[in-house]
């Protein structure tokens, strides 16, 4: 149960703090470009005094960009972007060792879910960080009096960049946004390899499935798509690709997947795997086809990837036979298995992205922060991208925090790539 409220924050159990810190600490060691700016921020203290609004995944990840931002001299709060991925004990430290007021428990209903982020909305955030645009949503739609004093905000994930730009585009949107998920060093590496494992790890965690041999649909062959494709097919499963978008189902096919309709893959799937951020990808007329003992879980951003309410319609009966593990049984007998409430499942039944990949992403985060605290009074009400110039430089400091080194063009190179009249 809750023991703090509106004050330090909600969490489940302060007791849980020792264990949080140690985890906390643990992914810190893997997150060596956080650390180097966190050491610039310390003494720079690019952020003084500003309120800061996030609303990510309760991770240890996020907690060492928390802590990052704090350490730059920002007031920051936290809560929830799911409320099934929350870590209880990372909570409970950022309360109890870190004094960051965070709202966020692990499996929280809806109505707390809602009232988690207004408690991160009284903190009249002069920046807000989402993960799903769910706190700009927020503002604009229950919070107006917010927004003369909200300065910007970043946006974590390719949902909440589409969200926002659809914002922009209908002129609802108040304040500029930076869109951390476009970042090069963001999807290239969090969407893909972090997704790509974190994805397969929570089907594992979930069901102990053995993935030599299994054929596994994966619908949508985007920066997701790619990365879990790419691990079940290392880890000897018959990998089938789904898709809408032609380019995309042909760079699959030069991939050496198979390609075909969902409605060809429902009928020969074993797992399904929905990363599209659309919604109703995999609905009724997919699950009448499924074979007996399909599982389906989902890895993009909303849990309405997969058409729950339509399967709902079609089972006489359903009960949980594991942690994550739905059994739904039919009128025909079939039995369909939905892992994590077809909610981000390697966020509900594991532990998200590693520390290495989320290092990149909230290097990202914080130096577009501190690039939104400098810049934001000239940008206008839109969604920016990532300045290259912050791009680049997490791509060098990840490298040297890896001992490369790479080459550098000479002069004559740069003069020849940037002249028309060389090479004629
Ligand atoms: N699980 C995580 O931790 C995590 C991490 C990053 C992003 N995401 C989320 O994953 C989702 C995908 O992100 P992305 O970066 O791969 O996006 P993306 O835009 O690169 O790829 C999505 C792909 O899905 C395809 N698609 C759309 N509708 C489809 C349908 N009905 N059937 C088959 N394919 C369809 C699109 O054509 C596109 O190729 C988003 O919701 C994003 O927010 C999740």
């Amino acid at each position: 149960m809750a023991l703090t409220k509106n004050i330090a924050g909600d969490v489940k159990d302060l007791g849980l703090a020792a264990k949080g810190k140690g985890r906390i600490e643990w992914a810190n060691q893997w997150m060596p470009v956080l650390q180097l700016i966190r050491k610039r921020f310390i003494t720079e203290r690019p952020l003084d005094g500003v309120r800061i609004s996030a609303c990510l995944h309760v991770t240890t990840e996020t907690a060492n960009l928390a802590i990052t931002l704090r350490d730059g001299g920002a007031d920051v709060v936290l809560c929830a972007s799911n409320p099934l991925s929350t870590q209880d004990d990372v909570a409970a430290s950022l309360v109890m060792d870190y004094q960051i007021p965070t709202f966020a428990i692990k499996g929280e209903d809806k109505d707390t879910y809602y009232s988690h982020l207004l408690s991160a909305l009284d903190h009249k955030p002069q920046l807000t960080m989402d993960d799903g645009a769910d706190l700009v949503t927020m503002i604009l739609t229950k919070r107006q009096e917010l927004v003369p004093g909200v300065i910007g905000g970043t946006e974590e994930t390719t949902t909440g960049v589409i969200r926002l730009r659809s914002m922009a585009k209908d002129g609802i949107l108040k304040y500029p946004i930076v869109a951390v998920n476009d970042a090069d060093t963001k999807h290239f590496f969090d969407n893909r390899y972090g997704t790509g494992q974190s994805t397969i790890d929570g089907i594992l965690r979930a069901t102990n499935l053995l993935f030599a041999g299994l054929r596994v649909v994966i619908c949508g062959y985007g920066w997701c798509g790619r990365g879990v494709a790419m691990r079940a097919k290392g880890l000897g499963s018959d990998v089938i690709i789904t898709e809408v978008n032609p380019t995309r189902a042909l760079e699959a096919v030069m991939d050496g997947f198979r390609v075909m309709t969902l409605a060809e893959a429902a009928k020969i799937g074993d797992v399904f795997v929905t990363v599209t951020g659309n919604k109703s990808v995999i609905g009724s007329e997919h699950f009448k086809l499924m074979k007996n003992g399909a599982v389906v879980a989902n890895s993009g951003h909303f849990n309405v990837e997969i058409d729950l309410p339509a399967l709902e319609k079609l089972s006489l009966s359903r009960r949980a036979v594991r942690d994550f593990v739905e059994e739904h049984t039919l009128r025909d007998g079939r039995k369909i298995y939905v892992l994590g409430d077809g909610r981000l499942i390697n966020l509900a039944a594991a532990e998200g992205h590693p520390a290495v990949v989320m290092d990149m992403s909230f290097a990202d985060q914080a130096l577009s922060v501190e690039h939104l605290v400098k810049c934001a009074k000239q940008l206008e009400p839109k969604v920016y991208p990532v300045p290259a110039e912050i791009d680049q430089s997490v791509a060098r400091l990840k490298l040297q925090s890896l001992g490369i080194t790479i080459d550098r063009l000479t002069r004559e190179q740069e003069e020849y790539l940037s002249s028309w009249s060389e090479g004629t």
